[in-house]
């Protein structure tokens, strides 16, 4: 049996998650043995996919970031809602060979909705989609995945999801509704909170609610608690700020699928917690 791993990493928030990133992939490529004695990771993956809509100091992605995340080795970058927020997207999301914008925005929206990415000869076709549920009124998803399962079939059977959706019941169906249509992996993203349910669905789809975010630990979510708490009592209009508090966290799962069958035989949540003010210190000493 040959299998490929996927690690998947939810929502980038700001410096912190960047940082807290930057790490986790270099101790991957350079301390595997520490991370695996730590029980997180064991393999270097053959693949990696972020969730970059809040890579740039919470909201969108600049060109500058987009360059720094691509030489880091991810492989594709999933978005949603956030990701026209900085306006600089427009001009680069066209020439870019990673980044993916939710499928279901209107075809004469710029950007691509899925991509087929290839590495060791094996393809992976990785989609983005956005829920409907408290989310904007845009397109089906259900409909929009439909109708290009056919079309990715014929380059592919190993198929990974991104669905950026707010409501636990509608990624819980649509999770369901992948494993029917013969998807390998679907990771939910956008409540920034790993939820503890992941599971191989009964088709074969690895399955989890949401990732969880890549960020400051001591935050609401990657974000400032003063402002959070300002907009949230007062319902007066304040900028969130990303909240730098000294220990950010990757958060994420590895995917392992059989790439005979299309089915993943693996899931497990990652949870990646770096404190940078004692990293900095070992750096002085
Ligand atoms: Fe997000
Ligand atoms: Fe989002």
């Amino acid at each position: 049996m040959s299998e490929i791993n996927i690690l998947f990493l939810g929502d980038i928030v700001g410096r912190p998650g960047r940082r807290a990133v930057i790490d986790l992939i270099g101790k991957i490529n350079t301390e595997l043995d520490t991370l695996k004695n730590q029980g997180l990771i064991d393999v270097v993956p053959d693949f990696v996919i972020a969730n970059v809509e809040n890579a740039s100091h919470g909201f969108g992605l600049t060109r500058k970031n987009h360059l720094e995340l691509c030489e880091l080795g991810i492989d594709a970058m999933t978005s949603g809602n956030h990701i026209w927020d900085k306006k600089e997207v427009f001009e680069y999301i066209k020439d870019s060979q990673k980044l993916i914008r939710p499928l279901n925005y209107p075809d004469s929206v710029p950007g691509v909705g899925y991509r087929i990415i290839e590495k060791n000869g094996i393809k992976l076709a990785v989609i983005n989609l956005l829920g409907k549920v408290f989310m904007p009124d845009i397109d089906s998803p259900w409909n929009e995945l439909e109708k290009i399962m056919e079309e990715i079939k014929k380059e592919t059977d190993l198929i990974f999801v991104d669905f950026h959706a707010e409501a636990t019941a509608e990624k819980m169906a649509f999770g369901y509704f992948c494993d029917s249509l013969g998807v390998s992996a679907f990771c939910g993203t956008h409540t920034h909170v790993q939820t503890a349910d992941e599971r191989i669905l009964v088709n074969g789809c690895a399955y989890v609610t949401d990732a969880g975010f890549c960020g400051a630990s001591d935050a609401v979510i990657g974000m400032e608690f003063d402002n959070s708490y300002k907009r949230l009592r007062t319902y007066l209009p304040d900028r969130f700020d990303v909240a730098d508090t000294g220990v950010a966290e990757a958060n994420g799962v590895l995917v392992t699928i059989d790439t005979e069958t299309a089915k993943s035989v693996a899931i497990k949540r990652i949870k990646h917690v770096v404190d940078f003010n004692k990293e900095n210190k070992k750096m002085e000493g």
